[in-house]
């Protein structure tokens, strides 16, 4: 099968280099299995980031020992914990720890079966993941000072950590000293990667919380994570509180370009939102704010600028440039949060301007940089993310679908909120509806409008040229359906529900014509932006071996329906599947290993964006694309 391996590649930032990333291969025995991972990860992480367990109690982090693999093919130097783990015999049998070894070569690696289990926990699309968070705790006895042992109070809890390299700041060194005092020496060190946060009295260790945050620019949710379990302890989600200066990411762009001040508006009202979500979620589970010593926060490119408080101005003009794609390290504090006062931040980085976060973080959870067969990520807002590839490759670009599906632009639209339709089914004699919350219909959300234009397709009533048919060839083909084919003034439009007296259209829910025009125009721009990445990857649609539909749009859109409507590729319906929310999955991710983090930032480097808006074949492969599949 062809791939987009022609010709030099696109970086992210749309400029070329010379050749793709340089990967090595390693293969594992005696599975067999073969893998390629970016040179410098250790080969205990690229085993995991594959599903390849190597014996741990202590995730990689060099103090178990129990990493033991033998290098059978291909040189690594023993590291100084090998000689310690190992007799000079074994270390010239080519016995090493998998956590300390580097790979920057192709290796051949013998894995004995395993003593003791993992912990894993099951996130993303199925996706296990070995715990090995950034934030740990460890418990420390140390030996009193005396006259013959003078080392500070620093130098005393760090020699207890001498496996990590560790730095700290003032506010731990503010109370170092009473704590070890009042705590006879018996504490617990707070570690964020190399960072020694805090130092507590007595055994803290079981208590360890990170919160996953799905900052989106209509609902932010928020997930508590048992960081020693990988358990997710509580959930909650609110409305974006910045929703009063407007529905998506371009309104909330102009209301800072209009009013400066209101960057710090914005961010003001998202760190509300988030710091009200991370107080539910500790009160749900009765957890001490204290105990969440980091938060991952998977947004797109403008809120998660505004959230960090940087000017989101120039994402929303072209040439569309972020500030940064990877940011600084970031205190929860600078977020606002009401969690530990020195806990960290983890922020997802964005591809590009309109391939944000969110998208970084779903395709980690997705793992189509791990997977072999050639899948297409779709995730449907009012900017649609399109991502295409497999292990080997990764194309993404980002097309205006506009508020179509998130009810906006729709005469009768809303959002998926109680009293939305959100499924309609018919047949040329009857209609059933689905209504959120089991209530009198107030509007039609996204998924209503794809279900009753792909319905009304179905049975005929629009023809694919998305025009109501003549009412005389409605009685025809669908008898019991022709009499809510009517019209409002001049425009036609065909009723799903009468709120007062039938043939009270002024007052029924309905879809009018221009309506389904929106949705047409919503629905090319994404097909154009699939077929345009098939195209540079010298694909077919029917290559494709899955589709994944994202977002908490495309977990309620129906398959065969968005097939239809050619908003994903005529492909058998089984082959289209709901992904649920990535986002927030590829954030529990990050927070649960270090290595499922470092997978997405090597994404990075492994996906080549593709700038639609001034490709000179969009406009064409866009009308083409306006009707609906024959
Ligand atoms: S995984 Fe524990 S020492 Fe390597």
């Amino acid at each position: 099968m062809a791939g987009p391996s022609a010709g030099p590649a696109a970086g992210p930032d749309g400029g070329t280099q010379a050749s793709p990333p340089a990967r090595v291969d390693l293969t594992f025995q005696p599975a067999g299995t073969r893998v390629r991972v970016p040179p410098g990860v250790t080969l205990f992480d690229a085993a995991s980031w594959n599903g390849i367990a190597i014996d741990s109690t202590c995730g990689g982090h060099g103090t178990c020992k129990k990493c033991k693999v033998r290098i059978a093919a291909g040189s690594v130097p023993a590291s100084a914990l090998d000689a310690r783990a190992f007799s000079p015999d074994e270390l010239r049998a080519g016995w090493r720890l998998a956590c300390r070894v580097i790979t920057d070569s192709d290796l051949q690696v013998e894995v004995p079966p395993l003593v003791t289990r993992p912990k894993a926990a099951t996130v993303g699309v199925g996706r296990q993941v070995i715990l090995r968070p950034a934030a740990q705790k460890r418990y420390l006895e140390l030996a009193e000072p005396s006259l013959s042992d003078q080392r500070t109070d620093l130098q005393r809890v760090l020699a207890a950590l001498d496996d990590l390299e560790l730095r700290t700041d003032l506010t731990v060194l503010r109370s170092i000293g009473s704590v070890l005092r009042s705590a006879d020496y018996r504490v617990t060190a707070v570690i964020i990667d190399d960072v020694l946060i805090d130092v507590q009295p007595g055994d803290t260790t079981a208590r360890l919380y990170g919160i996953a945050f799905d900052l989106g620019t209509t609902t932010v949710v928020a997930t508590l994570l048992d960081l020693s379990t990988g358990t997710p302890v509580a959930v909650a989600s609110m409305l974006n509180r910045q929703q009063p200066f407007g529905a998506d990411v371009i309104t909330r762009i102009s209301a800072i370009m209009m009013d400066p001040a209101r960057l710090g508006t914005l961010a003001g009202l998202a760190h509300e939102t988030l710091a009200g979500l991370a107080a539910e979620v500790c009160a749900q589970a009765a957890v001490d704010p204290a105990d969440v010593c980091e938060v991952a926060l998977a947004g797109n490119a403008t809120m998660t600028h505004i959230a960090l408080g940087i000017d989101p101005e120039p994402l929303g003009v072209a040439p569309f440039i972020m500030a940064a794609r990877h940011f600084p390290e970031v205190l929860a504090a600078d977020l606002s949060l009401p969690v530990h006062p020195r806990g960290r931040a983890f922020v997802f980085p964005a591809f590009g301007a309109y391939v944000g976060g969110d998208i970084t973080a779903g395709l980690l959870a997705s793992g189509m940089d791990r997977d072999s067969r050639t899948r297409l990520f779709v995730d449907i807002g009012t900017n649609c993310e399109i991502v295409l590839g497999n292990r080997d490759w990764l194309l993404a670009t980002a097309a205006p679908a506009g508020p179509a599906f998130e009810g906006a632009a729709i005469r009768c639209g809303m959002r998926a909120a109680d009293g939305a339709i959100e499924v309609v089914s018919m047949t040329a004699d009857s209609l059933s509806l689905r209504v959120i919350g089991d209530v009198e219909p107030a509007g039609l959300c996204g998924s209503g409008l794809v279900d009753a234009v792909a319905s009304l397709v179905s049975v005929g009533l629009l023809d694919h040229s998305g025009r109501f048919v003549p009412e005389d060839d409605a009685a025809v083909i669908a008898p019991g359906l022709a009499g809510r084919l009517t019209r409002l003034g001049e425009e036609r439009v065909f009723v799903l529900h009468w709120l007062g007296e039938p043939g009270d259209v002024a007052r029924a829910i309905y879809l009018s014509q221009r309506d389904v025009r929106e949705l047409q125009f919503a629905k090319a721009a994404i097909a154009t932006g699939w077929n345009i990445l098939l195209a540079e990857a010298g694909l077919a649609p029917g290559d494709i071996q899955q589709v994944l539909l994202a977002g908490s749009f495309g977990s309620y859109l129906s398959p065969a329906n968005a097939i239809r409507l050619g908003l994903v590729p005529p492909l058998p319906v089984l082959r289209v599947v709901s992904a649920g929310n990535v986002a927030g999955e590829g954030a529990k991710m990050a927070l649960l290993s270090v290595r499922e983090r470092a997978g997405a930032l090597a994404l990075q480097e492994e996906v080549r964006y593709v700038e639609l808006s001034d490709r000179a074949d969009f406009n064409d492969a866009f009308v083409d694309q306006l009707q609906f599949p024959a």
